[in-house]
């Protein structure tokens, strides 16, 4: 984890947030590399979920959430964790971290007897602070999905089974936010609402699970780094009939990348607090109740029910640790040297290609270089780098360790002969190709 950490320091993918003031735990910055990085994995998953399919619909819904939203989905009641104080150190520690009744900041025996604390972020909303005038920051982006369920239901004239897939920001006040990237307070998520007829959850779940296990592989996470853990009912949480977890072998040790839940009717249900809501006749909603239907109409039985979902929920910045840590490689290349190499899958590299002018002061080569740069660019397949250092070695070494898949050289005979030599970050082999074949030879790199 360490070698990790310093890598996305020094390369600028990951920077501790607000550092400059010591830094806000569990909170942290995606630099220059890191942002490339991560929007290639959202694009990635968001591709595969709506461009690639033909059943899902996407989402970009609010984080400030209505806090009657909360309340009903269960979790203003449930969303919590044990927390224990320690009399002598005035430390706080999720239950879990105790081992041997003692603190784990101090070692103290005198700890109080664990107590739920919730987990959701408050926000004042408007000019007026008390006590009932706030929203929350949401602790999952699904909620949204199924309040504005008959929303996107009605505009797309949607059947069941169809999805809505939204990514963003979620928050949750961890007791303990740790292992980097891993357990944040402000963190992304990825998150599938599939919609199936009830009876038809089981088989459901079990298609989701094997669809996001060859996903994960195509990101270049190696199976064998991955594990599937049946979620024991007394685990479950308060929406769940059923839970499969896609733990992954994080540097710190195996835990979960990703939830893939039978959430049933619970939450359009819960949004559908008055029963009456599925016969349609009755327009009584107590009090701050859901006013919406959240039920679809079964035009063979001739009857309304509510769907069951199944919700493949994975977080970014987890996908975004897995990754980079299957990635990280350092292998020797002769002479007792070695070199670090992010092996990533092209499409997630934040840097397409390199292109290097040999020397830096040579206008001819820089026109060039820039020339070819602003060509490759066009494609649009992702940031390509001009690298005016004037040093190949060098540039090659800080390719290799941030996943360029490929360097583009130009030299005094890229001028006299128009070629160029293209090394490629895996193999080290170079090769000579004619400019004019330049974009065909990225473009199949990249696949
Ligand atoms: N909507 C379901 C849900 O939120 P979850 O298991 O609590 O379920 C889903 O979260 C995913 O979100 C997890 O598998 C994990 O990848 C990510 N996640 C949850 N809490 C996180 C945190 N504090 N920091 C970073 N990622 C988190």
């Amino acid at each position: 984890m360490d070698e990790l950490v310093s890598l996305c320091k020094r390369r600028g993918f990951v920077f501790q947030s607000g550092e400059v003031y010591g830094g806000l735990q569990g909170v942290y910055d995606y630099g220059p590399l890191g942002v490339e990085l991560k929007n290639n994995l959202k694009h990635s998953w968001w591709s595969a979920m709506i461009f690639e399919r033909d059943d899902i619909e996407g989402l970009d819904a609010a984080i400030l959430s209505k806090k009657e939203v909360f309340k009903y989905s269960g979790h203003e009641d449930t969303f919590s964790d044990p927390l224990v104080d320690c009399k002598d150190c005035k430390s706080r520690w999720r239950e879990d971290l105790i081992v041997d009744g003692k603190c784990p900041g101090c070692g103290s025996h005198d700890l109080t007897s664990p107590r739920p604390f919730n987990l959701m972020f408050k926000t004042p909303v408007g000019p007026v602070e008390n006590e009932e005038n706030f929203a929350y920051l949401r602790p999952e982006t699904a909620q949204h999905i199924f309040t504005s369920f008959k929303n996107v239901q009605d505009s797309t004239s949607r059947q069941i089974p169809f999805g809505i897939a939204q990514i963003g920001k979620a928050f949750r006040n961890e007791i303990n936010p740790r292992n980097f990237i891993f357990r944040l307070r402000e963190f992304e998520q990825m998150e599938l609402e599939y919609f199936v007829k009830p009876g038809e959850d089981e088989a459901a779940l079990d298609y989701w699970c094997a669809e996001r296990l060859g996903w994960w592989e195509k990101q270049g996470v190696n199976p064998s780094s991955l594990e599937i853990y049946n979620v024991p009912n007394e685990e479950l949480a308060h929406y769940s009939k059923k839970t499969i977890d896609i733990m992954y072998r994080f540097p710190h040790g195996l835990e979960e990348l990703e939830g893939i839940a039978n959430r049933t009717d619970f939450d359009l249900g819960s949004h559908t607090k008055n029963q009456d809501a599925l016969s349609l006749t009755s327009k009584t909603m107590e009090n701050d109740e859901s006013t919406m239907r959240l039920a679809v109409q079964d035009l063979e039985a001739k009857k309304w029910y509510v769907p069951f979902v199944i919700e493949p929920s994975a977080g970014v910045d987890r996908g975004v640790l897995a990754i980079l840590n299957e990635a990280f490689t350092v292998e020797a290349i002769g002479d007792g040297k070695e070199r670090t190499v992010l092996k990533l899958k092209p499409h997630l590299s934040p840097i397409k290609a390199a292109v290097i002018p040999l020397k830096k002061n040579n206008d001819e080569l820089v026109r060039l270089a820039k020339e070819i740069k602003q060509n490759l660019q066009a494609l649009g397949l992702g940031r390509v780098f001009f690298e005016n250092t004037g040093n190949i070695g060098k540039a090659y070494r800080r390719h290799d360790e941030v996943g360029t898949p490929m360097c583009i050289t130009v030299d005094f005979d890229s001028l006299e002969n128009q070629t160029v030599t293209i090394r490629d970050r895996d193999s080290m082999e170079q090769k000579i190709v004619s400019i004019s074949e330049l974009p065909e030879a990225y473009i199949g790199a990249l696949k």
